[in-house]
């Protein structure tokens, strides 16, 4: 039978992104050294990352009409991300981010577009057939929507035999306490440096070893520090570390940590130990530190 497939349910938007070495000044007119449009968003950006690591997987969102959505469409298609689930949302449109990646400073400025695209919501999940993944990964944003998914899985893996059972995964990457209820849920817990410090956290292994009280028992929570690697802790209580892999050149580190969830999702998916899984983490997202975009991954 073939492996089955990995589940990413979040946004997807257009990323427009131009590549300085220098910061432009108010009100000039100057030159970068290159732009891109990528399709951009969290979740998908972890199916890309999937998908070229070798693992079958789908994405589910909200999708709407227009030139952006077709751009994301067609390379959703061309990186062989299944796009099932998607919500349609005809008057509505898909967000667009503009990127600053300024490679001297090792900074990416981002400014979100305001956009009137949904959330997927449980309603959307419920048509899901279950039976179809091994693995389902939520990007943390409605989070009483997702509340609801991930309970509707536990219910299925209950009535499941071991190996019938779905793995889950959420990605707490934005510091809103709205977000924090999802810490109770899912088999692994991501979270991300801006929410490990508004939680007063300084350090990975700080963040980790004060989060697992408020992770599901039996649940890991993984925590990336950027160039100081990433620490995790699972059921046996035991603090993992992986330090970085840091390429000789930094070129472009936007969706390193997309690239790190992914790689460290395909690992435990596929039934790793929790320090190799964040140690093959650090490799990849090393790796795409080095390459701009995400295609020199492999
Ligand atoms: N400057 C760097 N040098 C080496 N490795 C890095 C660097 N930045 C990130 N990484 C790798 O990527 C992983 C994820 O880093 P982190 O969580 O800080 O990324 P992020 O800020 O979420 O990235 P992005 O928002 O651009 O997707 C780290 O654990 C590390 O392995
Ligand atoms: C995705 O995650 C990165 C940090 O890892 C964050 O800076 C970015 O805003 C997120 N993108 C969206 C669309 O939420
Ligand atoms: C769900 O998927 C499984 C596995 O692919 C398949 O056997 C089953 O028929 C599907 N169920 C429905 C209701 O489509
Ligand atoms: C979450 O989704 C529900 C259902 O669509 C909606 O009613 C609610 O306003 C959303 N909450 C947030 C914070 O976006
Ligand atoms: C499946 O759901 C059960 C609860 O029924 C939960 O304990 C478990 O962590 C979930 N995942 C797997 C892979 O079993
Ligand atoms: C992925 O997980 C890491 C580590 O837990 C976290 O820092 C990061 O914000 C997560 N998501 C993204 C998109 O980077």
């Amino acid at each position: 039978m073939a492996e089955k497939r990995i589940l990413c349910v979040g946004l997807v938007c257009l990323d427009i992104i131009s590549v300085v070495d220098r910061y432009p000044e108010e009100d000039t007119d100057t030159r970068c050294h290159s732009q891109r449009w990528q399709r951009g968003g969290n979740a998908s950006n972890t199916c890309t990352v999937l998908s070229l690591l070798g693992a079958p997987c789908a994405f589910m969102g909200s999708l709407a009409p227009g030139h952006a959505a077709n751009f994301v469409r067609d390379d959703f298609k061309l990186y062989k991300v299944d796009l099932a689930h998607v919500a349609e949302h005809p008057a509505c449109a898909l967000p667009i981010s503009v990127v600053i990646s300024n490679t001297t400073a090792g900074t990416r400025t981002i400014l979100h577009a305001a956009s009137n695209l949904p959330d997927v919501t449980d309603a959307d999940f419920e048509k899901v057939n279950l039976s179809q993944y091994k693995w389902i990964h939520w990007e943390g944003r409605n989070a009483s929507e997702q509340v609801k998914m991930i309970r509707r899985v536990e219910e299925h893996n209950q009535t499941r035999l071991e190996s019938q059972r779905i793995g889950t995964s959420v990605e707490v990457e934005k510091p809103r306490p709205e977000l924090y209820q999802l810490f109770g849920y899912g088999d692994v817990v991501f979270v991300s440096k801006d929410v490990a410090k508004d939680l007063g956290f300084c350090s990975a292994s700080e963040a980790v070893k004060g989060l697992y009280r408020r992770v599901k028992p039996g649940a890991t929570v993984i925590c990336a520090w950027a160039e100081h690697g990433a620490d995790a802790m699972g059921p046996d209580g035991t603090l993992v570390h992986s330090d970085a892999c840091p390429p000789d050149d930094v070129v472009d580190t936007l969706g390193a940590g997309d690239t790190f969830n992914a790689s460290v999702i395909l690992a435990l998916s596929r039934g790793r130990p929790l320090h190799e899984a964040i140690a093959y983490g650090c490799q990849v997202a090393g790796r795409k530190c080095g390459v701009h975009g995400y295609d020199g991954i492999v």
